[in-house]
C-alpha cells in the first residue's frame, strides 16, 4: 500500500547551473577551457553509480525497436547504440589482433585489462561506482557519456520510516501501548533506499475483491499466493518470522478487512497494517532475507511514465488516472506526516473519500504526462 506514494518523494538532483555560471565570470582568462564552466560537473564526473547498459535497455525504456514519434525521446537509443554505434564495440576491439600488437609494443600484458586502454575503450569508473549489472565489456555504454543512472534518494525519511515497522515474533506489527491510541513502533533503516512498499496489499485486495477498490488491470489474473518463512541464520535452522502473519479478524473470516484488537486496543496486523492472508510478491526480501524488506521494492524513476503503462510492479493499474485515484483514495491519507487526510468527497461513481481535490488530481495527472 505504501509503494506508489513514496515515488513522489524520490528526487533526482539536477545540476546546479546558476551558481556555476556566476562563478565562471570570475575565472581568470588563462585557465583551461573546461574550468570555464566553474562547478558544473560533466555527466561522467557525477558521483552516481553506473548501473550498466542492460539497465537502460528494457523495451519499455530505451530498448524500443522503433523510434517513438509521440515523444521527445525516441526510446530506441539502445538499438541505435548496439547496432550502429562503434562505442558498443569499443571494448571488444581490445581483444583483437591489432590491440595485441599495440599492447606488445607498449609492454602491456593484456590491452583489455590495462587502464590506459580501458579509460577510453570502456566505462572505466572505479569498482565502487559499478552497479550489479555493470559490465566493462559493454564498452562505451550509455553512462560513459550520460553519467551514472543511480542518483535516486529518498528525501522524506519520515515517510520511509513509517514503511519499516518493528515486528513481533508472530510477524504482527509491534505497537507502543503506553500511548492511546497505541502507536506503531518504527524501525528506521537509514542506509536503505528501498521502500517497504507493501503495494502487494493493493494486489492482494484486487485478488480478493476484484474491482471493488477501483479498477484492477490484473483482477482476472491469478497472482501467486505466498507466505514466507524467514530465518535468523544462513543455514535456516533458527526461525525468525512467517510473513504475512495469518489474519486475525473480528469476524474470523481471514479475508475480512477489520482486524481484531489485542488486549491493549492495538490492531493485530502484519507489515501492511491490514489483514492480509497471502503475499503476491515478497519483493527485495528474497534477495536480502530480511523480514524488513518484505514487499520492499526499488522505486523506478518517473521519467517517461506516460509511456510505460500498465503501472506498478504487478501491472495492477492500467492508466495513470487509475494510479492517481489509488494514491488519492488509499495511499496519501495513510501517511499522516503528509497532512493529506481523505477530507474531500468521493467522486461520481466511487464511494471512497479523496485526499486530493479533482483539480489537484488533474494537475498531478498532467505533470506525470510530461515527465
Ligand atoms: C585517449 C583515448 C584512447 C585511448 C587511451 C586508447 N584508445 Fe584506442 N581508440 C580510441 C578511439 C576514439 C578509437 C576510434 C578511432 C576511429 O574509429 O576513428 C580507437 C580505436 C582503436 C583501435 C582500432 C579499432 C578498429 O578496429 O577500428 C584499436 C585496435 C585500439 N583503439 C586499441 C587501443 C589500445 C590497445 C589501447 C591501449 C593501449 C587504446 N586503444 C587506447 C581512443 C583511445
Ligand atoms: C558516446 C557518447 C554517448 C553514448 C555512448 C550514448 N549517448 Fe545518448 N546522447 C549522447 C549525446 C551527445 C546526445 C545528444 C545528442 C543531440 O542532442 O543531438 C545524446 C542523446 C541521447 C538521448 C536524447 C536525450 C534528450 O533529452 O533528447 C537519449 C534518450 C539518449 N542519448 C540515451 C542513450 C542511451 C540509452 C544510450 C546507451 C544505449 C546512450 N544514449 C549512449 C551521447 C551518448
Amino acid at each position: 500500500m505504501k509503494f506508489a506514494m513514496i515515488l513522489a518523494f524520490v528526487l533526482a538532483p539536477g545540476l546546479a547551473m546558476a551558481p556555476a555560471f556566476a562563478a565562471a565570470a570570475e575565472k581568470p582568462a588563462d585557465k583551461a577551457p573546461s574550468t570555464e564552466l566553474g562547478n558544473i560537473k560533466l555527466p561522467y564526473e557525477l558521483p552516481n553509480r553506473h548501473m550498466g547498459v542492460s539497465t537502460c535497455s528494457s523495451t519499455v525504456c530505451h530498448g524500443s525497436v522503433k523510434s517513438n514519434g509521440n515523444y521527445n525521446v525516441q526510446l530506441n537509443e539502445y538499438i541505435t547504440w548496439s547496432h550502429q554505434d562503434s562505442h558498443a564495440k569499443a571494448y571488444t576491439v581490445l581483444l583483437n589482433e591489432r590491440s595485441r600488437n599495440i599492447a606488445a609494443k607498449l609492454g602491456i600484458p593484456e590491452a583489455s585489462k590495462a587502464k590506459i586502454c580501458l579509460d577510453c575503450h570502456a566505462d572505466n569508473v572505479p569498482e565502487n561506482m559499478r552497479g550489479r549489472e555493470f559490465n566493462l565489456s559493454d564498452g562505451v555504454g550509455c553512462e560513459a557519456c550520460h553519467g551514472g543512472a543511480k542518483n535516486l534518494q529518498v528525501v522524506n525519511r519520515d515517510v520511509h520510516d513509517l514503511a519499516f515497522l518493528e515486528l513481533k515474533p508472530d510477524g504482527n506489527v509491534l505497537f507502543d501501548s503506553s500511548v492511546q491510541p497505541p502507536k506503531v513502533v518504527e524501525t528506521p533503516q537509514p542506509n536503505n533506499e528501498f521502500l517497504n512498499v507493501g503495494f502487494a496489499n493493493i494486489s492482494y485486495l484486487g485478488q480478493i475483491y476484484g474491482n471493488l477498490f477501483g479498477p484492477r488491470f490484473n483482477a482476472t489474473v491469478s497472482l501467486p499466493q505466498y507466505r514466507y518463512r524467514f530465518y535468523k541464520d544462513k543455514k535456516r535452522k533458527i526461525k525468525d518470522v512467517d510473513l504475512p502473519p495469518i489474519p486475525q479478524t473480528v469476524s474470523g473470516n481471514p479475508f475480512d478487512l477489520q482486524a481484531k484488537l489485542d488486549e491493549n486496543g492495538a490492531p493485530i496486523v502484519g507489515p501492511n497494517l491490514l489483514p492480509q492472508a497471502f503475499s503476491t510478491d515478497p519483493g527485495r526480501a528474497v534477495i536480502t532475507g530480511s523480514p524488513h524488506d518484505f514487499e520492499a521494492f526499488d522505486v523506478p524513476a518517473l521519467r517517461g511514465i506516460a509511456n510505460t503503462a500498465p503501472y506498478f510492479h504487478d501491472n495492477s493499474t492500467e492508466t495513470l488516472r487509475d494510479a492517481v485515484d489509488l494514491y488519492s483514495r488509499f495511499i496519501l491519507p495513510f501517511f499522516t506526516m503528509l497532512n493529506l487526510p481523505a477530507n474531500n468527497p468521493p467522486e461520481p461513481g466511487s464511494f471512497f473519500p479523496e485526499a486530493l481535490t479533482p483539480e489537484q488530481k488533474a494537475d498531478l495527472l498532467e505533470f506525470l504526462q510530461v515527465l
